[in-house]
């Protein structure tokens, strides 16, 4: 497969990217070009950003699983489309031919369906890294179900939430899961969310740690099972095949829920055309992907990065995407590296908490493991500083290997933001430009652009791009008020930015009461809601402050008024309660017991001196005189942990 609208040059870029601002509808078409279509569509782009309402490949039909996986059967079907790494070094590990995974995503489907799964209907998919996990989210796309993923580190509780919010009634879950270490029991953390549920009719529990789990007749069934019996379904005389289902380019593909300032996470929905369309693009592009690459990205599929950058974008260009089980640290801190010399990997890409994890461990683990195969590295999730930059550049890369640095979230579908590699020029911290299609800018606190460069100011884009959420589930209000509220006319991203002299970007960090923990999105309310749901607390108040590996730590100010012998046991009770209600990664590093918060005679928490002692400074706290009582700022500084 070549390739051609993959960006050479940069002034390639530069005309690709003036061309996408001028004519976008001829340039989107132009790539659209490249796609399996049932029908192609009657207009490129329809859009308004009050309602806020966004149309990509308008009347256009569809099914992505045909670009994904039928169109390369001819060419490429004994391919990796994917390569397997257990989490078990020493377990087998599994090479996944383009012709496989067909016919594992048709049984799938046929299994779907003949479990009652309907067109449009929600599945949620709560798994470890497993391939089955990729198979289900194409399985459940192949007939149109719309998908709804979720992180193996969110509690039973959560699952509940978001079961309730997406109204699902099927579950695709494992047994367990291998993380490092760690089996982590995921059936019986389903079996827990779904305590009371009286709308979820099927959970099908793939056999991945054979850990005991309840199975309950009439509800839980044996993927193996499944799967076999729609083996016979969909092979005749060694012909496999699932007709996929006709989508409109606007129907909904998946649901991923993230956290945002208010207190419940939200389902942002991503739709067919668009999303497949821009993944296509950025991962070709923004990677420089060359056929027979070996793609490995590390990030789990519960996340946005797994969904676009293991799954969709790679298999929409025939690539080969590796998929690991484990963690970087198990059975040692040099795991990834002996990944990357073990399957001679292309292109790297991770997060900056877990370089920084790595290079804590210093040059050893690097040491002995051949990564000359390696020629684009990247990173995502979370601004990357200075020095880890450098040690990946240096230590990884061998200042060969281009870095790029990926800006984009869940609601944007794919990359905005970034150098392409080798292409366009780097620079250490500076996601730099954006990709064609998308346009900038920054603004004051009036939604006043501020032009220029050397300034700095909230990132808003101007207009859609094709992979933009078109709402969030169930509640467009929510999406209107999130993204499209604060100011007029623009997607708000929630992101402080500077531009540079050469009007370069670099992404500062969130301007809204959302943390970024190890590169994970956390509400600031939706933790103090957890932390307010022990008996013994009355109040909390909840900040971010630097932290040498997970870029962000999570600081509590917990007024407590329960039993109190022992505050290190009430701290690790206050621990247990967040681990029920949203799960371990929402767990505050630090809790400090203060006898009231800084208010405001209107009753506001003042975060911002809360931010300040959190982050060590205890002089310049601003202005203290609006304060309700500034008594209890001085308790605050003295108690600091
Ligand atoms: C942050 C992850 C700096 C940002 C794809 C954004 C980044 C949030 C970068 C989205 C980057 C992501 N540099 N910050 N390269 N990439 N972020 O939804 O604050 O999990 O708003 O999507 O991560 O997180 P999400």
């Amino acid at each position: 497969m070549n390739y051609p609208y993959q960006i050479k040059t940069f002034e390639e870029y530069q005309s690709a990217y003036k061309r996408s601002v001028e004519d976008p509808e001829g340039f989107w078409a132009e790539i659209a070009e490249h796609f399996v279509w049932r029908k192609k569509w009657d207009k490129v782009l329809e859009w308004n950003f009050t309602e806020p309402k966004v149309e990509w490949f308008k009347g256009a039909k569809l099914n992505i699983t045909e670009s994904l996986i039928d169109r390369h059967l001819a060419t490429k079907g004994n391919d990796p489309a994917f390569i397997w790494e257990p989490n078990n070094p020493e377990d087998r590990t599994r090479v996944v031919t383009y012709n496989r995974l067909h016919k594992r995503v048709c049984q799938v489907a046929q299994m779907l369906k003949n479990n009652g799964v309907k067109k449009g209907d929600r599945v949620c998919i709560y798994m470890g890294m497993v391939p089955e996990l990729a198979y289900a989210v194409l399985g459940c796309a192949r007939i149109g179900a719309i998908h709804s993923v979720i992180f193996g580190g969110f509690s039973a509780q959560s699952i509940a939430d978001r079961l309730e919010d997406a109204k699902a009634e099927f579950i695709i879950t494992c047994d367990g899961a291998y993380r490092g270490a760690k089996d982590i029991p995921l059936k019986s953390v389903i079996d827990d969310a779904l305590i009371g549920n009286k709308v979820v009719k099927r959970v099908i529990v793939f056999t991945r740690t054979r850990t005991p789990i309840s199975m309950l007749k009439g509800r839980d069934v044996w993927w193996e099972d499944e799967m076999e019996h729609a083996e016979h379904q969909v092979e005749k005389d060694g012909i496999v095949s699932f007709p996929a289902e006709e989508m409109d380019a606007e129907d909904p593909l998946f649901i991923l829920y993230t956290s945002g300032s208010t207190g419940k996470p939200k389902g942002v929905v991503h739709t067919c055309a668009g999303y497949m369309v821009y993944t296509n693009y950025t991962f070709i592009n923004t990677f420089q992907y060359k056929p027979e690459d070996v793609h490995f990205c590390t990030a789990d599929i519960g996340w946005i990065t797994g969904h676009s950058y293991i799954v969709y974008g790679p298999l929409s260009a025939g690539a080969t995407s590796l998929m690991f089980e484990g963690v970087p640290t198990w059975p040692d801190a040099g795991r990834f590296w002996s990944i990357v010399d073990k399957y001679k990997v292309n292109i790297l890409y991770t997060a900056p908490t877990a370089i920084r994890s790595l290079m804590g461990f210093g040059l050893g683990p690097v040491h002995g493991h051949d990564l000359s195969s390696l020629t684009t590295l990247g990173t995502v999730g979370e601004p990357i500083n200075e020095e880890a930059w450098h040690w990946y550049d240096e230590h990884i890369g061998k200042k060969k290997s281009p870095i790029v640095d990926t800006w984009w979230q869940t609601e944007t579908g794919g990359i905005l933001i970034s150098n392409l590699a080798g292409v366009t020029p780097s620079k250490p911290t500076y996601a730099t430009l954006p990709l064609p299609g998308v346009q900038p800018i920054l603004v004051d606190e009036n939604g006043k652009e501020i032009e220029g460069n050397n300034v700095s100011g909230n990132l808003c884009i101007k207009a859609p791009w094709p992979s933009i959420l078109r709402t969030t589930y169930g509640d467009h209000e929510r999406c209107r008020l999130n993204y499209f509220s604060t100011y007029e006319n623009l997607y708000f991203t929630g992101d402080g930015a500077l531009r540079d002299e050469n009007g370069f970007y670099r992404i500062t960090g969130r301007v809204d009461d959302v943390l970024n923990v190890s590169g994970h999105r956390i509400g600031t309310a939706e933790v103090e809601n957890a932390i307010n749901m022990h008996a013994g607390v009355v109040e909390s108040a909840v900040v971010g402050y630097p932290h040498e590996v997970k870029g962000q730590g999570i600081y509590a100010y917990v007024i407590f008024n329960g039993r109190h012998n022992d505050e290190e046991l009430t701290r690790k009770d206050i621990l247990q309660t967040v681990t029920r209600i949203i799960g371990p990664i929402a767990k505050p590093d630090k809790i400090q017991f203060v006898s009231g918060l800084p208010k405001t005679r209107s009753g506001k928490i003042m975060r911002r001196i809360l931010r300040k002692i959190a982050e060590g400074e205890t002089q310049n706290l601003g202005d203290t005189t609006t304060l309700l009582d500034p008594a209890v700022v001085d308790e605050i500084k003295n108690g600091r942990i």
